[in-house]
């Protein structure tokens, strides 16, 4: 029994004297190293992703380099991943399903990229995540309704300083967790379609780290951008129904009944004239037969 517990001490203090070393060999050769878990390869004009990273690394910077994209099965093999920092590198698109459900992913920071488009499903239903930065894509003026779907852990999004001119409202209201999000520095453009997203912001104020103050959007073409504080439910009154829709939908149903009337008497009118000539006819007949 006790040479056993013996062996076990030293097999274990074996391994443990030998794992950071493990640690640090798999380090990549332009990367820091800082501690078992983490890798930082910020700054080294990376233009894909280092080879080989230590398979249990949990946070990973690879910030300031020009990476154009990441596989992916990336969030597969590295399973443990944490923290990851793709910002300022030249990623134009991430593949659908690289972030899946099992991630343990809970910072992704994507900002300063060359995104152009959030499609459906991007992020997987990643229910870990909590932070997600996607600002400064300069090109970014697509972000689909199900882009966010399943992420029912996110507290803060950052969409600032993209070129989004409009935004479906569900893509906010359907994150049951949000508590900060992040949209100004964008082309917002305040038209019709624009009220269910003033609605919702106007309730979630709390939300944004400046109110309604530093979100500006123009109203028409050729005009200058209005910060959204100065504008209330009545700015988009023109797109409510008014009473001139009411005495269109009231012309159009009595035209509809006169139009029923018209037809109705002119068959009836029809019917009878039918009825009389065919009775005439038989009339004839009948002194003819007689
Ligand atoms: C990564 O390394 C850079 C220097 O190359 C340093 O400035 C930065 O603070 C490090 N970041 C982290 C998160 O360790
Ligand atoms: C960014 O994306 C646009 C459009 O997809 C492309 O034309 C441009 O070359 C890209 N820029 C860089 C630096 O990759
Ligand atoms: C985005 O760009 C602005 C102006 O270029 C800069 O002040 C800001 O720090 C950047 N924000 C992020 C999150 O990179
Ligand atoms: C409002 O503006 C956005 C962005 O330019 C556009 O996609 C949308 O069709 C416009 N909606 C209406 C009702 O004009
Ligand atoms: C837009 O702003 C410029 C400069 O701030 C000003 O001269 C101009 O009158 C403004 N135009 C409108 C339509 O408010």
């Amino acid at each position: 029994m006790l040479p056993c517990v013996r062996w076990l001490q030293s097999l274990l203090a074996l391994l443990s004297s030998t794992m950071p070393t493990w640690g640090q060999n798999s380090c990549p050769s332009r990367c820091l190293c800082p501690d078992p878990h983490t890798v930082n390869c910020s700054g080294r004009e990376l233009s894909s992703l280092p080879d080989p990273l230590p398979l249990d690394v949990r946070r990973l910077v690879l910030s300031d380099n020009s990476i154009t994209g990441i596989p992916s099965d990336f969030l597969i093999l590295y399973s443990d991943l944490v923290h990851l920092d793709l910002r300022n590198n030249l990623l134009s698109r991430i593949e659908p399903g690289t972030l899946s459900t099992s991630s343990r992913l809970v910072f992704l920071d994507l900002s300063c990229n060359n995104l152009t488009e959030i499609p459906p499903g991007t992020f997987g239903e990643s229910r870990s995540l909590i932070k997600l930065r996607l600002g400064n894509n300069s090109l970014l003026s697509k972000v689909s309704e199900d882009a966010f779907k399943g992420l029912t852990s996110l507290w803060e999004l950052e969409l600032q300083g993209n070129a989004l001119s409009c935004l479906d409202v569900r893509v906010l209201s359907r994150l049951p967790s949000l508590r900060r999000v992040r949209l100004e520095g964008n082309p917002w453009v305040c038209n019709c379609s624009f009220i269910k997203l003033f609605t919702w912001l106007s309730e979630n104020t709390l939300k944004l780290p400046t109110g309604m103050k530093g979100i500006e959007c123009i109203i028409s073409k050729n005009e200058n951008r209005t910060d959204l504080s100065r504008l209330s439910k009545e700015s988009f009154q023109k797109c409510r129904v008014t009473p001139m829709d009411y005495i269109i939908v009231i012309f159009s149903g009595v035209a509809v009944l006169v139009a029923g009337i018209v037809a109705s008497f002119f068959l009836a009118t029809t019917a009878h004239c039918c009825q009389r000539w065919s009775e005439t006819n038989k009339g004839d007949n009948d002194e003819n037969d007689a």
